[in-house]
């Protein structure tokens, strides 16, 4: 049997009662269960154990090139490096996330700060930035409060574009979504996510699997 890698990360602080960590590890618990490998599974919890804040050692050595970042600011990257080897290790990647004001947590964007990285996740050209990882299946199990996601939109959604463009820097493009929205308004929000991992579950996780 083969072995496979997953990285979940969970970007909200909201521990035991976090929606999205009830939909994403129940995604992430029945492709473990369905994939047919071994799997890895590497945790990080940025919402309730979150990253330090940016350094301003790290943010001077995204400003110079690859070698010399390395020579003047080696030590201060180490945590970049410990990410950036995580996410390229895993052969699925979930993201369990809540939608703040419209878009990522900070907790998730700093996490995304750490690992788009010039001349090590992504490398710039004429024609604009180019991924340096390989691709692979990135699910999104994502939950609001209100009416997101909605035909015609009743909130703007800078979730979905944001987060899929800077994947798509680091050369990730196959993110697939699930959502659970308007949870304020139901009697029992953790449930509610469950019911819309199941039904994804049932409906795409084989689909999904075939791509990894
Ligand atoms: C700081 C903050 C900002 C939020 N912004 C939005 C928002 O813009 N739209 C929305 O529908 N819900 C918003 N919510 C509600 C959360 O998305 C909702 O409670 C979600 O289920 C939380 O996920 P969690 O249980 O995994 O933390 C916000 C919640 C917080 C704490």
């Amino acid at each position: 049997m083969s072995t496979l890698e997953l990285l979940l990360i969970e970007a909200s602080p909201r521990k035991a009662n976090a929606t999205s960590s009830q939909l994403g590890r129940r995604l992430a618990g029945a492709l473990q269960e369905q994939c047919g490998s071994t799997v890895v599974l590497t945790e990080r919890h940025l919402g309730a154990q979150p990253l330090p804040p940016m350094s301003a050692e790290y943010a001077e050595s995204l400003l110079l090139p690859y070698d010399e970042a390395l020579d003047r600011y080696g030590e201060h990257l180490e945590l970049s490096d410990e990410l950036v080897a995580e996410l390229e290790r895993a052969d699925i990647v979930v993201i369990a996330s809540p939608v703040h004001n419209f878009t990522v947590p900070a907790a998730l964007k700093l996490w995304i700060d750490l690992v788009v990285r010039n001349g090590v996740t992504f490398r710039n050209t004429p024609e604009g930035k180019v991924g340096l990882l390989r691709d692979r299946p990135v699910l999104v199990a994502v939950t609001s409060g209100g009416a997101m996601f909605r035909d015609p939109p009743k909130q703007p959604d800078f979730f979905r574009p944001y987060l899929s463009a800077a994947l798509g820097v680091v050369g990730l493009r196959n993110i697939s979504y699930v959502q659970a929205t308007g949870l304020a308004f139901v009697d029992e929000p953790l449930a509610q996510a469950a019911s819309a991992a199941d039904a994804w579950i049932a409906a795409s996780l084989q689909g999904f699997l075939q791509s990894v």
